[in-house]
């Protein structure tokens, strides 16, 4: 699973019963080449439907966020990493940009629910990305750096991390081929000296991939996947994003 690509569609606030459905059996159905891992992120309360319908598959379910409450109890809307985990998830996405500027999700929350994913077996995917602001100011590696600095306050060996420009994400914008080689070595190099030279690191990027850019960018160095949004809720684009990765 860790030497594979991830390929992880991100469904945000979308689907319903109906539609999940029919999207996770032609996942199912569909050749995925050994060199992928799929996974899917639905809403919470599709995560159980998702991971039954995918019981027998190399398909992972998983979940878009988790509380930075440790343990169940009186915390009304929240929904716990054991409870996820009860539901079938086998990952939480954690610090989403849009959990980070809709949320006010700080490095200090983040930590709590990192920590809180480990606890339970969950592989955190933690996110991070600048804003279009912070690039033309040419602060993106600073904030980057800040951004992973929570490691410091982690002694872990595994870990996903996608790298998403805020202002990539659902505008159609990618960064170049450039500025992500760039941008994933840094993160490479600044992660391997927080965490230790041993440490597997896989990372994804994020931001308006497509069927038509994921060969390019899945073929880039440091890049390990992709983390996919709008193109994950089509079967066709999410299917040839999967296939991508077969011809590199
Ligand atoms: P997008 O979203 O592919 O629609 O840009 C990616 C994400 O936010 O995870």
């Amino acid at each position: 699973m860790w030497q594979k690509k991830w390929i992880l569609g991100n469904w945000k606030m979308n689907g319903n019963n109906e539609f999940n459905r029919n999207l996770l059996n032609s996942l199912v159905k569909c050749s995925i080449p050994s060199e992928v891992q799929v996974v899917i992120a639905p809403p919470f309360p599709y995560i159980m439907q998702a991971s039954e319908i995918l019981s027998d598959t190399s398909i992972m379910a998983g979940s878009q966020d988790c509380s930075s409450f440790a343990k169940n109890g009186a915390y009304t809307g929240e929904v716990s990493a054991e409870i996820i985990a009860d539901c079938g998830a086998k990952f939480v996405l954690i610090g989403h940009s849009e959990r980070r500027s809709y949320f006010n999700e700080t490095n200090s929350i983040l930590l709590k629910k990192i920590q809180n994913a480990l606890e339970l077996n969950l592989i955190p995917v933690f996110c991070i990305g600048e804003t279009l602001e912070d690039r033309e100011n040419g602060r993106e590696k600073q904030i980057i750096a800040e951004q992973l600095s929570i490691f410091n306050d982690l002694s872990i060996k595994n870990i996903v991390l996608a790298y998403e420009p805020v202002w990539a994400i659902g505008t159609g914008k990618t960064a170049t081929v450039e500025q992500i080689v760039d941008m994933h070595s840094f993160i490479s190099n600044n992660i391997l000296s927080l965490l230790g030279k041993n440490a597997n690191i896989r990372t994804l990027y994020g931001g308006s991939v497509n069927a038509a850019n994921a060969e390019d960018i899945l073929s880039l160095d440091f890049v390990d996947g992709a983390l996919v949004g709008g193109a994950s809720l089509k079967f066709d684009s999410f299917e040839q994003i999967i296939n991508s990765v077969r011809k590199n």
